[in-house]
This record gives C-alpha cells, structure tokens and sequence, in this order.
C-alpha cells in the first residue's frame, strides 16, 4: 500500500466565525484560531481546514469572494495569516484553505467591470445571457438557494447566471484568461506556505454549452436532475488541472466537495493522483443509521477505491446538521469511532469532539442565505455553525460579547474545560481514538478486512497490518447485541463508553445498546 502522509493525517474543519474571537467583535478570527491550535494538538489533530477566510461583503460568509488576494478585515490581514500557518508548522501542523472557484461576489471588481457593458473585456468572465422573447430567464435552471439561477441585469438587459445566492455569480471556466488567474490564485496562497485547499462545489464549474433546459425531478416538484450544471467531463477535466498545480509544490493537498455516488466518486479518484487528491465521501451523511447500508457502502467504496488511494469519511460540516442532534448521543459516539478507524482520512467537524448540537436559531434572527431566501422550509445552515463552546463562563469562552450567532444552551455544561476534566467525555472519546490510530499500525496504514456476522444490526470490521491485527465492532441498534468474535483470544481496549480497558473476551462479546468497541489479540 502506498504510503501517502495525507492518507494519515486527522484533518479538522474550522468555521471561522465561530472558533475563537481573540478581538471583542462577537466573530471569531484568525489570531483566535492561533490561540488554540495547543488544544487542536493535544486533540491529535494533524492539519486544520479553513472555511473562507478571503475578502467578503459576507452575503454567502466568506462563500462569496471579492478578493482572492487577501484576508477579510473580520478575521485580521495577511500578517496574522503568515504568523498563522507559521505557529501550525512550527507545531507540526499543516494549513488548509477553502477554496470558492464556481462563483466570486457580486462585489468583486471582475463582476463590476463585467456588468458594467456588454462590451467590457470581462463580460464573458461570467455567464451572461440574453432574455427569452417573452423576457424570461433564459432556460430552466435553478438556484441551490431557491428561485431561478439567473437574475436580470436591468442596465444591459442580460441575465447573469447564480447557481447560489443573487449575490454569487458563476465565473465562466471556458473563458481561458478566468483558468489562468484562478490556477495563479492557488499558487499565490501555497507559496505561502498554505499546504493545500478544500475545494468548493468542485462539481459544478462547467455548465451546458448549449443552456438547454434541465429535466424535472419526478420525486421532488421543486426540483431539477442537473445533468447539464454539474458533473460535466469538462469538469473533471478541470480537477485533473488543479491537481497538476498542487503537485507544482511539494507535500500538498486538495479535497474536493462533491455530493455524489459512490461510483462517480470512485471514478473521481482513478483520473487523480492518489498522494495529492481526495473527494469528500458523504455517506455517514446521506445513508441511514442502518449498519448493513453502511457496511454495503464501506466494503464496496474501499474495495473500488483500492489501496493505493485512500477514503474519506466525514460525520458533518459547516452545511448539513450535527450529528449527535441527528443520532443521539451514543450513536453519534459510535459514528465517531467507525470514522476514526475505518482506513482513510478523517474530517473534523469543529465542536463534533465535544457532541455539539444543532441551535434552534429563530427565523427572525436567521443569517444563513439560504434560510432568508427559502422562509418557512426550515432550511437554513445557522444552527450547525454556532460558537465553539471552551468554557463556562459568560460567552462560552468564545468571545468577550455577545456572539454572531447564539450559543448551545447547555454550554456550561458542554465544553472544553468540563470535558477535559470528565473521563467519559465525548472529548476524551476522540482523544482516545485519535491515540489509538496513531499508536496502532494496523489502524494507521493497515487494511480493511471486512467481516460478515450473523447479527444484522453489527457492522464489524478488522484492521490489519503485518500480523497486528485491530478489530472494530459497532451496535447501531438501541438494544443489546451479541456477537461471536473470530477465532483467536480478544481483549476490548475501547468502548465508546469509555469503562473498558483490556477486558479479556471468551469467544463472545456482549454489545450494550449503541456501543462501539475496538479490541486487539
Ligand atoms: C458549498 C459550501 C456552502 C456554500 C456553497 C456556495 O456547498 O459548503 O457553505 O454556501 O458551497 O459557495
């Protein structure tokens, strides 16, 4: 098996705004992350990704670009990023960046020159249309954010295309001069010393050359099958690109979002350079909580994706809903150890490791776009961004004043400090695992063995490197399980309850409801 780095590496997700506010503003910022990049060693934590940090009017937060060459004012300048990524090096972690190359702001000053005219020479920097007879939008498209995709330009009598918010216009990758500068983006920001980008909506750079309209969905009304906006052979093509300018340096590294299925991922993966590139994998995601759904998916997606390349797997993200507010608690605890000893990278969502919740954010005192856009579908994406909770005091420990959004409401009870001092906490879980996966070679670089048991509601699976041998075993039901082991004598090192260490187990182990456990020979 190759030995990539990357394929070692605990990655965490940090939500800017929400990690650590070092100046009283309510908003965290990048010396606020600098401060605590101690706690994210002790955590394990072996390179930390950035949610956008360039400069943003913020309509999107951060999602919406006005300059690529620099720091939003709210998160500090590019001297605090420099002492940034230097503190993390110095402590032997790497630094990613978002990266947003399917749209920029309205307010970009490419977007102001580009509806400036018709004939302004970056015009066709974007996608610009001319009405139907009637005055309508060109074609059928809609936004991911609700609505049309294009919006009228009334001074030149166009539409523009917005695949998000009104206030996100898609840049026009068949336009070479818009390739060039983006790819000079990326090398601006790695020779900075940034190790790599998480690349946004990577799926959806390319769209129809011909604008034709985009099927119905016959199960959702609202929605269309994005045969011609996402996914286009050109777009892949365009992957392959960017995957050449991060091998220009050395030891770098690019994960892209995509929403898809496990054979495009696959697909994805044997077009790329398996040291430098991974796509997400959403499935903890979009699968039920069923262990024979996952194990179906996990046995298939690491035979595919081949021991050469290495899986991701991912609980939640700055998008989609806490997972403990999705399971419960002790499932989520059980979702936490498959993600941290499955082969593969890992991706911290921030405040995943304390068992943060989703916050009811009231519709009046929504931010999110997509909540203010799309009103009583109870869409929006606050609830899942609120501040990190380090302590019980007046703020959580995050700011000095009242923060952008709300906290948690059981913060005091729920945090850093507390849970470091609670050795059954969801933050000793994680350190636990982290441990163990960096201390165990067949966790670290082994492969996946997996294993068929007679009980349905077991997914179980082995480690194994040379003759070390790890075995994982996870309940996703609400009831106790037994499960009979492989042959050999097994101890329990683990349970996501944390009460067992070195338990000799005699042909069988009893599974309480929920519990995952990993045991060694
Ligand atoms: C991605 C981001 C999301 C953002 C959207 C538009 O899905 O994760 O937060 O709103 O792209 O950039």
């Amino acid at each position: 098996m190759i030995d990539s780095k990357w394929g070692k590496r605990v990655i965490y997700q940090i939500y800017p705004r929400s990690f650590k506010d070092s100046n009283g503003d309510g908003i965290g910022d990048l010396n606020g992350i600098a401060e605590k990049l101690d706690y994210l060693k002790d955590l394990g934590v072996d390179a930390i990704w950035l949610s956008p940090i360039y400069r943003s009017p913020m309509r999107d937060f951060g999602y919406d670009i006005s300059d690529y060459y620099n720091i939003d004012p709210i998160f500090g300048s590019l001297s605090d990023f420099d002492s940034l990524i230097k503190k993390a090096h110095g402590k032997g972690m790497k630094v990613l960046m978002d990266f947003v190359p399917n749209h920029t702001s309205f307010e970009h000053p490419w977007f102001k020159e580009s509806r400036s005219s018709k004939n302004n020479p970056k015009r066709d920097w974007y996608i610009w249309k001319s009405p139907k007879k009637n005055g309508a939008a060109p074609n059928n498209w809609l936004s991911q954010f609700g609505g049309a995709a294009w919006e009228l330009d009334k001074k030149t009598g166009e539409y523009y295309l917005h695949t998000f918010d009104v206030s996100q216009p898609d840049l026009n990758w068949r336009n070479s001069q818009v390739v060039e500068e983006i790819l000079n983006v990326l090398r601006f920001w790695m020779r900075k010393g940034v190790d790599g980008f998480r690349v946004d909506v990577a799926y959806y750079l390319f769209k129809d050359p011909f604008f034709r309209d985009e099927p119905h969905n016959p199960t959702h009304t609202e929605h269309h099958i994005h045969i011609y906006t996402i996914a286009l052979p050109e777009t892949l093509n365009m992957l392959k690109t960017l995957n050449s300018v991060i091998n220009e340096f050395d030891d770098r590294f690019m994960v892209c979002e995509i929403y898809t299925f496990l054979h495009e991922i696959v697909n994805l993966y044997k077009i790329v350079d398996h040291q430098s590139f991974v796509p997400f994998n959403f499935s903890f995601i979009s699968l039920p909580w069923n262990a024979q759904e996952q194990k179906k998916f996990i046995d298939e997606f690491d035979e595919l994706v081949g021991h050469d390349y290495f899986p991701t797997y991912v609980l939640g993200n700055h998008d989609q809903p806490r997972i403990v507010t999705k399971l419960g608690e002790d499932a989520a605890r059980t979702a936490a150890l498959l993600q941290l000893t499955l082969r593969g990278i890992p991706f911290i969502y921030y405040g995943e490791e304390l068992g943060m919740r989703n916050v009811k954010v009231p519709e009046k005192k929504a931010k999110d776009p997509m909540a203010v856009n799309m009103k009583g579908f109870n869409f929006g994406r606050d609830p899942e961004r609120t501040p990190m909770q380090w302590n019980a005091s007046r703020f959580g420990g995050f700011s000095s004043v009242e923060p952008w959004l709300p906290l948690e409401k059981k913060f005091k009870e729920r945090n850093v400090a507390s849970e470091e001092e609670d050795k059954k906490s969801f933050l000793n879980l994680y350190k636990s695992v982290i441990n163990l996966r960096k201390t165990r070679k067949s966790l670290a670089g082994g492969r996946l063995v997996p294993l068929d048991f007679k009980n349905p509601n077991v997914l179980g699976f082995l480690r194994q490197k040379a003759d070390e041998k790890t075995l994982v075993l996870a309940n996703f039901s609400e009831e106790k399980q037994i499960v009979e082991l492989p042959k050999g004598s097994w101890k329990t090192i683990l349970s996501t309850k944390l009460d067992v260490e070195n338990r000799k187990e005699k042909g069988q182990v009893k599974l309480r409801p929920s519990e995952g456990i990993v045991l060694c020979r």
